[in-house]
């Protein structure tokens, strides 16, 4: 195998989607709790105020990280667990929650892989504007400044930002994620204070964390035009700019890419672009979120970007719409290191939706989600061949969760949750992941 030695084979989670105790222990309330409580924006109504119940049964989902062999885990602290009000006072008990957690993970000879926003934002933040106010670069570097000098010495991977294209555009422009707001401006505002807030955030954790290993992870997606068509790969084009280039050329390049810049023209009177220069501050990884290519065509009568989605007739899908394209992560791979040349690749999320079985015999028959992940893995593999510098995999993810916007509906675990009675049984997906990580590591 390609794989290099210490390759770090693991599972993904996120705080809201898993931990429940939602008002317990003095934790304040996030703009998800808000979200999934207003009528109509959460499929089935339903919420993360229980979830998998994680906050209570940690112990027992280490140790199943144990038993699949993970190397590391990588979770998300919930800022309003320990940050529950404005900023200001910290509450011990959510932090005490996180000092267990990772003491049980290193106790399972696990790597803690913290993530510091994975979404659930402070409401009270959000009352204060959020990420539409430019305070929040200082807020979120007072909450990394807690966090890593909590952890800090015994967690040494962080990743500052989950996704900023969800968190602002799907959050700020097109209103299906938490706040829920409709506004394109908004959705560029928050990206811009993402990309100051990263920034800051990285410097305290070079400054807190001894031997910090330290990036932000991006959702990418590789585009492809509907057609040959000059007008669609033009189309293709601004669609990369969009997802892709205006997130990677910040943190690489610390400038936001010209094409979009003369696209967005007056949207971006309310911010100095320029700034952004201070982003591009060295990383030790990008993390890389992966689950499906999208293929683009022109559309003159289209939003803003007058691009349209196509969805190619003979591909397969997963539950969420996505086709299947593990072909299209090879190429991501290879083209992030051709231009950006970033010192390491981490797969940060990777996984899939689909209708599973109830469980049977102590397993759940997942065949689809198993294919999904041999073939991505496969697809990781062939990009290294190519001299792309990946060197970490964590499955998105550990355990069935909350879906967002979809609720308990859509599941991605390789652990199956009964929603119900909470009770955990693994997916054949998790018991092939387990062997495939023995053999790759020789134990
Ligand atoms: C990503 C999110 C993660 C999960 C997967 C399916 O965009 O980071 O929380 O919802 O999608």
């Amino acid at each position: 195998m390609a794989f290099p030695k210490n390759f770090l084979w693991g599972a993904a989670t996120a705080s809201y989607q898993i931990e429940g105790a939602s008002r317990q222990d003095g934790r304040g309330e996030c703009i998800w709790t808000r979200f999934s409580h207003t009528p109509g924006k959460v499929l089935n109504a339903d919420t993360g105020d229980v979830a998998t119940d994680h906050y209570h049964r940690y112990v027992e989902d280490v140790a199943l990280m144990k038993t699949l062999g993970l190397q590391a885990y990588r979770f998300s602290i919930s800022w309003p667990r320990v940050i529950p009000h404005c900023t200001g006072a910290s509450n011990p008990a959510g932090l005490d929650f996180y000092d267990r957690l990772v003491d049980e993970l290193l106790k399972a000879g696990i790597v803690p892989t913290a993530t510091l926003y994975h979404w659930d934002l402070p409401q009270a933040l959000q009352n204060r504007g959020g990420w539409l106010n430019r305070e929040i670069v200082g807020w979120f570097a007072d909450y990394t400044d807690l966090m890593t000098r909590r952890l800090g010495d015994r967690v040494k991977n962080w990743i500052t930002i989950n996704e900023p294209f969800v968190a602002a555009f799907v959050g700020y422009a097109f209103g299906a994620h938490a706040p829920g707001y409709s506004d394109p401006r908004g959705g560029l505002l928050a990206s811009h204070h993402m990309f100051l807030a990263h920034a800051a955030s990285m410097g305290l954790i070079r400054q807190n964390v001894p031997n910090a290993v330290a990036g932000i992870t991006l959702n990418l997606s590789w585009v492809d035009p509907a057609t040959p068509s000059e007008a669609d790969i033009q189309a293709a084009r601004r669609h990369d700019g969009f997802v892709n280039r205006w997130f990677l050329d910040p943190v690489f390049k610390g400038e936001y890419p010209s094409d979009m810049l003369q696209l967005y023209g007056s949207m971006l009177d309310d911010i100095d672009v320029t700034e952004v220069k201070q982003a591009a501050v060295p990383q030790d990884f990008l993390g890389i979120n992966y689950y499906t290519r999208n293929v683009i065509e022109n559309d003159a009568n289209g939003p803003y970007l007058q691009t349209h989605e196509v969805k190619p007739p003979h591909s397969s899908y997963t539950q969420m719409g996505w086709e299947l394209c593990p072909e299209s992560l090879t190429q991501i791979l290879v083209r992030l290191h051709q231009d950006y040349a970033p010192k390491a690749l981490w797969i940060t999320e990777n996984g899939a939706a689909y209708v599973d079985p109830s469980p049977e015999n102590g397993v759940v028959a997942d065949p689809e989600r198993t294919a999904y992940l041999q073939s991505h893995i496969a697809a990781v593999e062939t990009a290294i061949q190519q001299g792309s510098p990946v060197t970490a995999y964590f499955v998105w993810s550990l355990l069935d969760n909350f879906e967002w916007a979809y609720g308990y509906d859509r599941r991605f675990g390789i652990i199956h949750v009964d929603f119900k009675t909470l009770t955990r049984t693994m997916k054949q997906s998790a018991l092939w992941y387990r062997d495939f990580i023995a053999k790759s590591t020789g134990k």
